[in-house]
């Protein structure tokens, strides 16, 4: 997929760091909260603004959760599946986004409205079952409540 990340706008974030390696992760943590991923044209200015090689970079990314490498949905769906959310229908709720969205876990659709991940717990077993859609929590599912919240989404 075409990066979608203006590469202009990579220069002015760029201007807005020092230069120096202990900047590195929040330098890409500005880049994705503006491109909303990591775009790969980023990693060689990344690692010449914060003195490391651009395989330390790829690095970072890679082992960190946080950042992603390609192009997420407008609405990121995160579907608990931590023993909590098992137990009371967690895997209901996984199979009724699925459905609704079309994807599995991992993708985005093809029309880029939805990114779908699964998370081993929340942090709110006790409204289990539990999704996080674009941040915001939504416990004790069930498969009409899931498709009423995914239809509201942009
Ligand atoms: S197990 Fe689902 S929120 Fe903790």
């Amino acid at each position: 997929m075409a990066s979608e990340c203006d590469i202009t706008r990579l220069a002015e974030i760029l201007g807005r760091f020092q230069r120096d390696r202990a900047i590195l992760i929040p330098l890409l943590q500005e880049v994705q909260a503006v491109c909303g991923y990591i775009p790969p044209e980023a990693i060689e200015p990344v690692a010449n603004h914060a003195g490391v090689f651009p395989s330390e970079v790829t690095g970072v990314i890679s082992f960190y959760a946080q950042f992603y490498t390609s192009p997420r949905g407008r609405n990121v769906i995160k579907v608990c599946r931590g023993t909590a959310c098992h137990v009371r229908g967690g895997r209901t709720v996984l199979q009724t986004v699925m459905k609704c969205t079309g994807i599995k876990d991992g993708e985005t659709s093809e029309d880029m409205r939805f990114s779908l991940e699964t998370v081993a717990c929340l942090g709110a077993c006790a409204l289990s079952p539990v999704m996080v859609a674009n941040g915001r929590y939504y416990g004790m599912l069930n498969p009409g409540r899931i498709e009423a919240i995914l239809k509201d989404l942009p």
